[in-house]
């Protein structure tokens, strides 16, 4: 069977072959990085693209029984009864890295280039730790932004959870395993096109102004209009006629009435 090259192989440059061989491990072992090695870290994250440098995104840690808090305030979350057994998400690494959107108002920035941001952020943490040899996985789960995990994470009103980078060691074997790998790249040729063409962005547009359907609707809503106007002139000419008929009826027994006198 023969395989396609993996993406990374194709790089000299030993960035774009960390970005092409970056892959989330689901399951990391207990090693993690500590806080300074993490702060150095984020020297290569901090220059993420900011529009009008706003910094719109910060970073917690949590470690040890924290993840038990946060099981809780997940349980809490769902509904569910706090059992015996701790809820064993957290637990699936000793460190996770929640990532926290936190936009301010800004004539010119709107909160959606905010949260782009602190994802951007996020992406280049999880490459950053893989390049230090870390292994990690981005979760978030439906729950992620329910009260009790706003709250635990203190959370302020305008600000979004973007999820929890799991971080950890990764397992020799594995690591063998992964440099082996053969995962195909995805195609790029689906991510990459050009403008519209002008007719299709007219086409467009007079749709943005009268949808397609509103159109259609205009056009009966004439027709019905039309049909409405004609049967009242047709009311309009049927009545006047009995009028007039009616008048000129009169008008002759007026007229007999005064030959008779
Ligand atoms: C914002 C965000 C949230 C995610 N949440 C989850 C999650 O809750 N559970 C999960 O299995 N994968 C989640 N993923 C996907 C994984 O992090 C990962 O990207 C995916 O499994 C594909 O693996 P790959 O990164 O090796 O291509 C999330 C990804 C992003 C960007």
């Amino acid at each position: 069977m023969s395989h396609p090259q993996p993406a990374a192989a194709r790089f000299d440059d030993p960035v774009l072959a960390a970005m092409a061989a970056r892959r989330s491990i689901s399951k990391v072992g207990p090693q993690t990085p500590n806080d300074d090695e993490l702060l150095t870290l984020l020297d290569a994250v901090t220059p993420v693209a900011d529009h009008k440098a706003l910094r719109p995104w910060r970073l917690l840690t949590i470690r040890g029984d924290d993840r038990l808090r946060l099981g809780a305030a997940l349980d809490a979350a769902a509904g569910r009864e706090p059992g015996d057994k701790p809820n064993p998400k957290p637990l699936r690494a000793e460190l996770l890295i929640a990532v926290i959107a936190s936009p301010t108002e800004h004539p010119k920035v709107p909160v959606w280039e905010q949260h782009a941001t602190a994802a951007g952020a996020a992406h280049l943490l999880e490459l950053a730790l893989w390049q230090a040899g870390w292994g990690v996985m981005w979760r978030t789960g439906l729950d992620a932004n329910a009260p009790a995990v706003r709250a635990l994470h203190g959370l302020n009103e305008n600000e979004l959870l973007m999820g929890w980078l799991y971080v950890g060691d990764i397992d020799p074997a594995f690591r063998k395993r992964l440099e082996t790998s053969r995962r195909p790249p995805k195609d790029p040729s689906q991510f990459l096109s050009t403008l519209p063409g002008p007719e299709a962005v007219a086409a467009e547009s007079a749709d943005a102004v009268h949808p397609a359907g509103e159109r259609a609707d205009e056009k009966a809503a004439t027709t019905a209009a039309k049909k409405t106007a004609k049967k009242a002139a047709k009311k309009a000419a049927k009545k006047a006629e009995e009028q007039a008929k009616k008048s000129a009826q009169k008008a002759r027994k007026k007229a007999k009435k005064k030959d008779r006198r």
